[in-house]
């Protein structure tokens, strides 16, 4: 059980988000439900909120090591994590490193692919559009951030994605792609916010040569290839092995 927490603010797909007495600092619980497509497919996995909230926990504490402000403030219990309050920004932000999922649907591009530079795509966080992919202009049309924040945000964006792609290759894993969403603190600092677990991002495994054997991240339940649990409690165990 995690300590005491006050009323339930939000609930998403596989997190909820509950007050605290303090006015500053939220709960987020991480559910065992699993989504995809936009939440046409969806399933429970005993244990996945844990797992997910520990690895994100490792994840944002390592980003916080290396001077990338996070809202992660402390792991409350094992599918609890304790994050400051912040001003979501409706944008997904994915970084691609390497050709998968909807750039390979939606160009001629191969999966499995190397790209050049990491690629950054930007969707509007809205689940009755279906979370569309943005542009530049799109973005100023819809005044969702000033072009002073956007630079910001695609900044700490590539940021992160470098010391992640360093982090995850120590560990013999390779970072695709992820998704991030940030968010901003009362005193107006821009934060990663949410989650990064194996339910935002694609993570291959680099000891294993098979192409479906490889994948330890939501992949496995999108394209029903079971081992779903498998795949995340690699991807704890490996970065456990690291951080200790
Ligand atoms: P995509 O290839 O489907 O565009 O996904 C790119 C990355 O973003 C992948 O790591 C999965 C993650 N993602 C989310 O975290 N939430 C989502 O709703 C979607 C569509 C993707």
């Amino acid at each position: 059980m995690a300590s005491a927490y006050g009323s339930l603010l939000y609930e998403g797909k596989a997190k909820q988000v509950y007050e605290t007495s303090h006015p500053d600092e939220y709960l987020v619980h991480f559910k065992n439900d699993a989504t995809a497509f936009n939440a046409k497919k969806h399933a429970q996995f005993e244990g996945k909120g844990s797992l997910n909230c520990q690895i994100s926990a490792c994840i944002f504490r390592f980003l916080e090591s290396k001077g990338v402000p996070t809202h992660y403030l402390d792991l409350n219990d094992d599918a609890w994590m304790l994050v400051q309050r912040v001003e979501v920004i409706p944008l997904e932000i994915v970084i691609r490193n390497v050709a998968s999922g909807s750039l390979c649907k939606e160009t001629p591009i191969k999966s499995g692919t190397t790209l050049l530079n990491p690629l950054l795509d930007l969707y509007y966080k809205d689940d009755d559009l279906g979370d569309p992919l943005l542009t530049d202009e799109r973005i100023k049309l819809l005044g969702l951030v000033s072009s002073t924040t956007l630079s910001e945000i695609k900044t700490l964006a590539l940021t992160v994605n470098s010391y992640l792609q360093e982090f995850f290759k120590k560990i013999n894993l390779l970072l695709v792609d992820f998704k991030l969403e940030m968010g901003v603190t009362k005193n107006g600092q821009l934060v990663v916010a949410d989650e990064i677990s194996p339910d935002s991002c694609r993570i291959w495994d680099l000891n294993t040569y098979d192409q479906e054997d490889r994948i330890l991240d939501k992949d496995r339940f999108r394209r029903d290839l079971g081992g779903v649990l498998e795949g995340y409690s690699e991807v704890l165990r490996r970065i456990k092995g690291f951080s200790s």
